[in-house]
């Protein structure tokens, strides 16, 4: 196995449904963006793609709810995406879309050669169909109740209340969202990919990082949640999956194939293919080779993504890379936990999320707090969580008074006492090193621990350990903050000034590494710093592995007689209100869905109706039930009797409230036991739009009697 020539870097490719928030960024593309920029810098031949996804019943379905065509919902997002990516500085060498017809012949010819090569098998299976639609459903578009918990609205491939996996057809009355038809089941046939087939050398590729007797990574650089939730996959035996779709949006499955019309690609086969299809746009806009990316042993290829994704990049793409025979696999997949806000998981459709744009257009100048602040709490190995109050003082306390006044006050004084020229200096001035006060050292000695530290940082990006690379960074401006303390040039300029000018020509020689070592975390206050030093912008051409060479070698990084600019400040402070102003917007909104009306159940007759014995009752006791947090103990007055009832609105009503209350019950429903309690009948109770429960009203104000 040997060091990579080249680095092929992708980021999660981002479903064009709705727009990008904190999570996104935390994700799978600040980190990625981070490591791109780093190994650029460090001279390395980089390409990083990215893109929208946009196939796939997440995009039907927002365009459905919205009214719009799909066309519309992704074209809308695809736009803002980009925007957005480019104003926080993520540094795609190209963001592409799956829409675009490159991507539809690529994966179709993907396909085909699977095809051809025998790696499908064909299957007839039995899936819910919507007779009204005219369509089979896709997973997302069943609704029913789950038959793990109950949940009424799960859907068809899960059920959002206790997250179990489903498949459509363990729902209990399931129904199609599209008409709020029952669906029946009907045949149909699409291919599958054996993953099963393939379980054998995927256990010792992840394991060992050794592919066909070959060592091709280092499988301890692989992030244990990865690996583990790998293993358990294998474990729990893979299974053969469908790679196609009875849809009207998606990839067709290659015309020539008998069987093929009416059938799309599975979302999730076509859209790790666009990486492969952006790398393609990418190498035709630049005059570039995709293959030497793609196809070369030299490449590390690396997936940036979010824990969800972690069976679709680490064992189906490169299961089907594989069975393709002409690609090479991945390097890493380093994916990253959940990023939670303010105590609560991040969700779009309850409106609990930081969004970029709003956050781009509030807080204009402030990209690089977010980023910095966003790598700072990483969730690499677990989940993490983003306060406003933590980005505040992570603000002040580390880039305001930490890196920012150390770049200031080197500025500053440079400025100020030699008008903005790097001083001369005698190299054989004795400095009190960083490393204590007791510590002497000449400016060579100081620089060393500088390099030490540049290469603990290059090193933890290399393990994908951006917390840890951050950290370092700014022990650099620490370091260098204890230095200025400790020689005190603003003293000795006077009395010593060979020391003064030492001191500050070291100061502006850490100046200088940091201005390149922070630009892959925060490019915009790199390029403004690399502008005060009367320096070209980081470009990504090697600066880096300058630096580290100079360092090594003992050479300035800035000469003396260079001429800077003016100081200014790179960071402030950023006051109470504007923080109470962003908190303030995080209000929560009930679930989409919740708002959603259920679809009406299927017709019944009078004869149905009339079966029901609905009498008048009042509740006169009530209590929680034990190691039960939704149901409801009662114990209902008909007048002629008295009924046990357990009723499962514990969450909505507390015992002490509803004693008393006259209700209507179902009284000739069969008894159940639940948790061990016999219960003879049912409250009657009505839903609203937004999922809140009602008592179906028994009171009357006219006087009449009611039991
Ligand atoms: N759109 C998917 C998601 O957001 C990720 C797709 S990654 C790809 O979860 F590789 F498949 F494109
Ligand atoms: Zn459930």
């Amino acid at each position: 196995m040997n060091q990579p020539k080249r680095y092929l870097i992708t980021s999660a490719l981002t479903y064009a449904n709705g727009p990008l928030h904190i999570g996104h960024l935390a994700g799978a593309n600040l980190t990625a963006d981070i490591f791109a920029r780093t190994m650029r810098n460090l001279g390395k031949e980089v390409l990083y793609v990215g893109g929208s996804d946009e196939h796939g019943a997440a995009i039907t379905i927002k365009a459905l709810k919205e009214g719009l065509t799909p066309r519309q919902i992704i074209d809308k997002y695809h736009a803002q995406f980009e925007e957005a990516f480019r104003r926080i500085g993520i540094s795609f060498d190209i963001y592409h879309r799956t829409s675009e017809p490159i991507h539809h012949q690529t994966s179709q010819d993907f396909f085909r050669t699977l095809y051809r090569k025998g790696e499908f098998i064909e299957k007839e299976t039995e899936q819910f169909y919507d007779p009204k639609a005219k369509m089979f459903l896709a997973d997302r578009y069943i609704k029913g109740t789950c038959p793990k918990c109950g949940y009424e609205a799960a859907y068809g491939d899960q059920c959002e209340k206790c997250g179990s996996d489903l498949s459509p057809t363990e729902l209990i009355n399931p129904v199609s969202t599209l008409t709020g038809e029952k669906p029946v089941l009907r045949k149909t046939k699409h291919w599958y990919f054996p993953l099963n087939k393939h379980e054998v050398w995927l256990r010792q590729w992840i394991n060992e990082g050794i592919l066909d007797g070959k060592k091709v990574h280092d499988p301890r650089t692989w992030k244990n949640h990865v690996i583990g939730q790998c293993n358990s996959w294998l474990n729990e035996g893979l299974q053969a999956r469908a790679m196609t779709r009875d849809l009207d949006w998606g990839v067709d499955v290659p015309p020539e194939i008998p069987g093929a019309e009416g059938k799309k690609l599975y979302v999730w086969m076509d859209a790790p293919i666009g990486y492969i299809s952006a790398s393609k746009q990418w190498a035709i806009d630049h005059g570039k080779s995709w293959e030497r990316f793609w196809k070369d042993e030299g490449t590390a290829l690396i997936h940036f993504i979010g824990k969800d994704n972690i069976v679709f990049h680490a064992i189906i793409f490169p299961a089907l890379l594989k069975a393709e025979g002409s690609f090479i696999l991945p390097a890493n997949v380093p994916a990253n936990q959940f990023l939670n806000l303010e105590g609560d998981k991040i969700s779009t459709s309850r409106n609990w999320a930081i969004w970029l744009n709003d956050y781009l257009e509030s807080m204009p100048g402030k990209e690089d707090v977010l980023r910095f602040y966003l790598t700072r709490i990483m969730p690499e190995q677990r989940d993490s969580e983003f306060t406003w109050k933590g980005y505040q003082e992570a603000n002040e306390t580390e880039l305001v008074n930490n890196l920012g006044n150390f770049i200031n006050r080197v500025l500053v004084l440079v400025n100020k006492y030699y008008g903005g020229e790097v001083p001369d200096f005698d190299p054989n001035v004795q400095l009190t090193s960083s490393a204590g006060e007791d510590q002497i050292s000449f400016q060579d000695a100081e620089l060393l621990l500088v390099f030490d530290k540049l290469q603990e940082m290059v090193n933890a990006i290399r393990r994908f350990e951006f917390r840890a690379a951050l950290r370092t960074l700014m022990e650099i401006s620490s370091m260098g903050n204890q230095f200025l303390q400790f020689n005190a040039p603003w003293q000795a300029y006077k009395t010593q000034p060979e020391l003064a000018a030492a001191v500050l020509n070291t100061g502006i020689q850490i100046v200088t590494a940091l201005s390149v070592a922070m630009e892959p975390f925060m490019p915009f206050s790199s390029a403004k710093l690399r502008e005060m030093l009367r320096l070209p912008a980081v470009a990504g051409r090697g600066e880096l592995q300058d630096i580290l060479d100079a360092l090594a070698e003992g050479r300035l990084l800035l000469e003396p007689g260079h001429q800077i600019g003016p100081a200014r400040h790179l960071f402030e402070r950023i006051p109470d209100e504007v923080i109470e102003a962003q908190r303030a917007k995080l209000v929560k909104t009930a679930p989409a869905q919740a708002a959603e009306y259920p679809p009406l159940k299927p017709q019944i007759q009078y004869d149905d109706f009339a079966r029901l014995d609905v009498r008048t009752g009042t509740i006169v006791k009530a209590e929680k039930m034990k190691k039960a947090d939704k149901l409801l103990v009662l114990e209902v007055d008909l007048g002629f009797e008295r009924r046990t009832i357990v009723s499962g609105i514990a969450q909505q009503f507390k015992p002490e409230e509803i004693i008393g209350r006259r209700v209507l019950v179902l009284v000739n429903l069969a008894p159940r036991k639940l948790r061990g309690v016999e219960s003879n009948g049912m409250i009657l109770m009505a839903e609203d739009g937004e999922g809140r429960l009602h008592f179906v009203s028994a009171d009357t104000d006219d006087g009449w009697p009611v039991s």
